[in-house]
């Protein structure tokens, strides 16, 4: 990830969007689908308002099938939402695109009013490549990023689409979750956030801690272990002694191993894997929610106890 995200970054972004939003008809947010919470931004909800939108979970190639479902029906609860999994490296299942536009704006998509759409998300998600597959031709730059998202009055340019559909040609960019930890832990494993930002020791131990609970015969069978390991260090050590990642005296380099299992969830080496279900989402809002009110009340029974 390229951008560092700033409180100012966040307002201007926020201040542009809202003016956009006039003019867009229809919004496309692009999520990795191994993580649709931590790479959804609320505020795409918090603008768009009643305007339709479609939720892509994207880089399903990579993604738990299984899981990828169970996210679909989450985000469909939501008002004139249609979740949609997908992989944007797919020419035949972005082509599906344009056809779902239309469906969901039925009044528009003629010669005399064009479906405006704009699409948004947070960076590496895969933005730029579908625009890129929309167009048929390299508009925007894969893998880079300008620092926040351009006014689309003034410094886009629309892309006309078959059946009157017309797209900006860079896309909203936002803010990646930073609020939960889980999210962010989550964002850096799957490659969202910058490599020099990122302790790999410490994302890896997150990351093993996960697998070895929700996909312990992935471990078992990637790196030819007879149990995973019953903790998040030893399934760190586990790698490392299996891949020979071994310093003076025998002792496991722990950084090496965790840069091996970093590498290999990223590449799909483990196979197709999700790093968050609804469920472990909607427990974590609550513990937040209830962090987030302890501070308050506490400061209001201090302020009962003051004579
Ligand atoms: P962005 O505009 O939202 O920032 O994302 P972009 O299109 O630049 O895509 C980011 C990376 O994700 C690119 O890899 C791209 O090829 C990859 N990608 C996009 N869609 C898919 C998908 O459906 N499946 C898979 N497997 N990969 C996808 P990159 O340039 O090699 O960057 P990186 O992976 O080294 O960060």
């Amino acid at each position: 990830m390229a951008v560092q995200w700033f409180p100012g970054h966040m307002n201007k972004a926020r201040r542009i969007i809202k003016q956009t939003m006039s003019d867009v008809d229809l919004v496309i947010e692009v999520m990795d689908a191994r993580i649709p919470y931590s790479s959804e931004n609320p505020l795409v909800d918090e603008l768009r308002r009643d305007r339709p939108c479609i939720k892509l979970l994207n880089k399903s190639d990579l993604a738990d099938p299984a899981v990828t479902a169970q996210w679909i029906a989450y985000f469909e609860k939501k008002l004139g939402v249609k979740a949609m999994e997908i992989s944007v490296l797919d020419r035949k299942q972005v082509s599906a695109i344009p056809g779902l536009c239309r469906k969901m704006l039925p009044e528009r998509g003629t010669a005399v009013k064009d479906i405006r759409v704009m699409i948004m998300g947070i960076p590496n998600v895969g933005k730029s490549t579908l625009i890129n597959t929309l167009a048929g031709k390299t508009i925007a730059k894969v893998g880079d990023e300008p620092a926040v998202t351009k006014d689309v009055s003034s410094a886009q340019q629309r892309i006309r689409l078959e059946g009157n559909i017309s797209l900006a040609d860079t896309p909203g960019i936002l803010w990646p979750k930073i609020e939960n930890p889980a999210s962010g832990y989550r964002l850096a494993i799957t490659g969202a956030i910058k490599n020099t930002a990122i302790d790999f020791e410490d994302i890896a131990l997150f990351a093993a801690d996960y697998l070895r609970q929700a996909y312990p015969e992935r471990l078992q069978q990637r790196y030819k272990l007879e149990q995973p390991g019953d903790s998040d260090i030893a399934v760190l050590e586990n790698v490392g002694r299996k891949r020979g990642c071994l310093r003076a005296g025998g002792v496991i380099d722990l950084q090496r191993a965790a840069e091996i299992l970093v590498h290999d969830i990223r590449s799909g080496a483990l196979g197709r894997l999700s790093m968050e279900t609804p469920q472990m989402v909607e427990q974590e809002i609550a513990e937040l929610e209830q962090a987030n009110d302890e501070p308050a009340s506490a400061e209001r029974g201090g302020d009962k106890e003051k004579p």
